[in-house]
Parts: C-alpha cells; sequence; structure tokens
C-alpha cells in the first residue's frame, strides 16, 4: 500500500514520535510506502510531498515541532480544494491516509471520509479539548512547561509584592490552565468554561493579601471571558477553521486588578513557548502508542476512525467521537481547583 501521512493545525511536541512509529511499523513491518504530505490539507492540495524513510527517523521522537510542517489550511474552504486534493490522492496513488491533528484537521478527515478517502486519525492537541480519547499528546508537555514557568513567577512575585498573571493556551477548554494553576498552587484560575465575575477575582485577591499573602498568581487560560462583556478584550484576524486569534485577556486582567485592588500586577504570556521544544517522556511514548495504533488500523481496513487513549490503553475509535463535541473540563477538576482559591 501506499500510505499518506500529513499533521495539520498548530504544531505540538509528539508529532514526531507519532511520525516516527508509523513509518518505521508501516515501512520495515508491514512493507508499505510512507509519503508525506507537507504541511497539513495545503500538501495535499499543492501535491507537495516528502520522503519519508526508516533511516531518516532514528532521533526523530525527541524533537519538537513537526518534520512534515504544518499549517490551518481547510481544502473545504477554497472551491477547488478539495478536487485539487483528490487528484493528488489519484495521481499519487494513495491507498489510504493518516491524519494527524485537532477537531480542524480530524474534522476535515471526517468529511473526506464520506467521500471515500481512506482515513485514520491521530488526536493532537495541546489544548486536550479533543473528545474520544481521555488525552491527547502533546498536553501533558504543555502542562510541565507552564507548571515551570508559573514556579518562577512565584518567587519574583514574592520578592516584588506584586499580583503575576500568567496566560497559557487554551481556545475553548481550561484543561492546561487548570492543570498548570493546579501544580503550581495558583490563587486564582480562571478557564473558558466559567466567566469570571472581576469583581469577586479582585475579592479574592484582595483577601488572600489580608490573610498575611504579599503576593498572589493567576493563571488564565487565553480563552476565559469576563461575565456580560464587562471588560474589553482584543482580538486578532480570522484562520481558515472561522476562529479568531486569542491573546489579550491576560493584559485586561493586568489593568483591571492593579486599577481595583491597587496592588502592583505584571502578566506573562507563556504562548507559543507551551507548543515548541521537546515533548516530555509520556508524550514521546503516547505519541509513539499512537503512531504504532494509527498504522495497525490501516492494516487492519479500520478507516474513518481515530485512535484513543482509554485508560490504560489505545483503542480504535470512530473518528465522529473525536471531532463532533469538544471536551471541556469536567467538574470534578473544577471543583478540586475551587478548594484553593
Ligand atoms: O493548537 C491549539 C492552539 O495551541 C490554541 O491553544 C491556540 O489558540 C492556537 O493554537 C494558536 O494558534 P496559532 O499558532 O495559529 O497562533
Amino acid at each position: 500500500m501506499r500510505i499518506g501521512m500529513l499533521t495539520g493545525g498548530g504544531d505540538c511536541p509528539g508529532l514526531n514520535a507519532v511520525i516516527r512509529a508509523v513509518v518505521t511499523k508501516g515501512e520495515g513491518v508491514y512493507g508499505h510506502e510512507i509519503v508525506g504530505f507537507r504541511h497539513g490539507w495545503r500538501g495535499l492540495i499543492e501535491d507537495e510531498t516528502m520522503d519519508l524513510s526508516v533511516s531518516a527517523m532514528r532521533t526523530l521522537s525527541r524533537k519538537g515541532g513537526t518534520v512534515l510542517g504544518t499549517s490551518r489550511t481547510n481544502p473545504f474552504k477554497s472551491e477547488d480544494g478539495v478536487a485539487r486534493l483528490l487528484d493528488t490522492l489519484q495521481r499519487q496513488r494513495i491507498d489510504a491516509l493518516i491524519a494527524i491533528g485537532g477537531e480542524d484537521t480530524l474534522g476535515v478527515a471526517a468529511k473526506l471520509g464520506e467521500q471515500g478517502v481512506r482515513c485514520v486519525g491521530v488526536p493532537k492537541t495541546i489544548d486536550n479539548d479533543l473528545s474520544g480519547t481521555d488525552y491527547t499528546f502533546g498536553f501533558q508537555t504543555a502542562v510541565q512547561i507552564a507548571t515551570e514557568a508559573i514556579d518562577r513567577l512565584h518567587t519574583t512575585a514574592e520578592s516584588h509584592d506584586r499580583v503575576m498573571i500568567a496566560e497559557v493556551m487554551g481556545r475553548h477548554a481550561g484543561w492546561i490552565a487548570l492543570h498548570s494553576g493546579l501544580a503550581s498552587e495558583a490563587d486564582v484560575i480562571l478557564v473558558p468554561e466559567e466567566p469570571f465575575d472581576i469583581d469577586e477575582v479582585c475579592a479574592r485577591i484582595r483577601h488572600h493579601h489580608a490573610m498575611g499573602a504579599n503576593y498572589s498568581i493567576v493563571v488564565v487560560a487565553e480563552g476565559a471571558v469576563p461575565q456580560e462583556g464587562t471588560m474589553i478584550l482584543q482580538s486578532g484576524g480570522i484562520d481558515d477553521f472561522g476562529h479568531v486569534r486569542l491573546g489579550g485577556i491576560g493584559a485586561a486582567l493586568q489593568g483591571e486588578i492593579e486599577s481595583r485592588t491597587g496592588f502592583e500586577t505584571r502578566v506573562t504570556i507563556l504562548g507559543h513557548i507551551l507548543r515548541g521544544g521537546t515533548p516530555t517522556a509520556y508524550d514521546r511514548v503516547l505519541g509513539t502508542r499512537f503512531g504504532i495504533a494509527a498504522i495497525d488500523a490501516v492494516e487492519q481496513g479500520r478507516f474513518n476512525t481515530m485512535v484513543a487513549l482509554r485508560g490504560e490503553h489505545i483503542e480504535v475509535v470512530d473518528i465522529h467521537e473525536g471531532v463532533d463535541v469538544l471536551k471541556t473540563v469536567d467538574q470534578d477538576l473544577l471543583d478540586v481547583a475551587a478548594v484553593f482559591s
């Protein structure tokens, strides 16, 4: 078989581990040919490929980013995008596709499946907001980096008697904010799932200081929003999948908290630092297990599916389980966090 593979959407630590696993088992064990498509779905529209050989896979799982490159191109957004993509699949004699991505990339794979393209999805995102799987790879690395960074904010906040705000990624879901905020003992954690009341946030900080603290740590997910639109937030352009470019909640909070409480306040936007660099051991192993399961699924002819972590095991599930509903943080975790704020 000739099997195409692509990585789409935002990059994420662990992508190269998936690629290495697919190529190593796909070529080395099953004897298939793996064709890498560059820059997500754009590579299929433009017929941009990359040779992937087992020998080139050595040491790859330790590297961050994706050797295939990525983009947020949506073939369904341009008039001839899907037709050109299908032409490429025919020209390249591709029998099956492994799409590694988040809700957008796997959403395209699900739609292509309806048109007869044989796809297996691999769930990726630092945001951990894909349903159907307990965790996505990349999330654990992002939480680890955020936690280390917030730990560092504690000492400088303490030295200067300041409120320190750490803004972390998480467009629709607060998984990174909650996990890193809990791990680093943040005083306030704000997530998209629960619009916040700025008066209440400031009251919590004032109370904390009245109880003897000389500094506070606030962790905010980039997608967190104030109640009733009481604060003005900036937003950037819109991408092919209709997502607004976020970034601005941390700065807005800084002004509000400083002017309302009188405590000197600073903001640090961790942003893409959470996505870059080497994956943790956990994400290397999860990516590797996902890659092996994906090539096995292709070998077994299990298409329109996604590999998923369920408990301790990797399973193969309907791709719609991953893309139809976003996985937001669960109440149990919010309740745990509430004990400490
Ligand atoms: O991949 C998901 C994500 O990391 C979101 O948390 C974030 O909003 C977005 O990507 C940023 O995307 P870009 O790299 O296009 O700015």
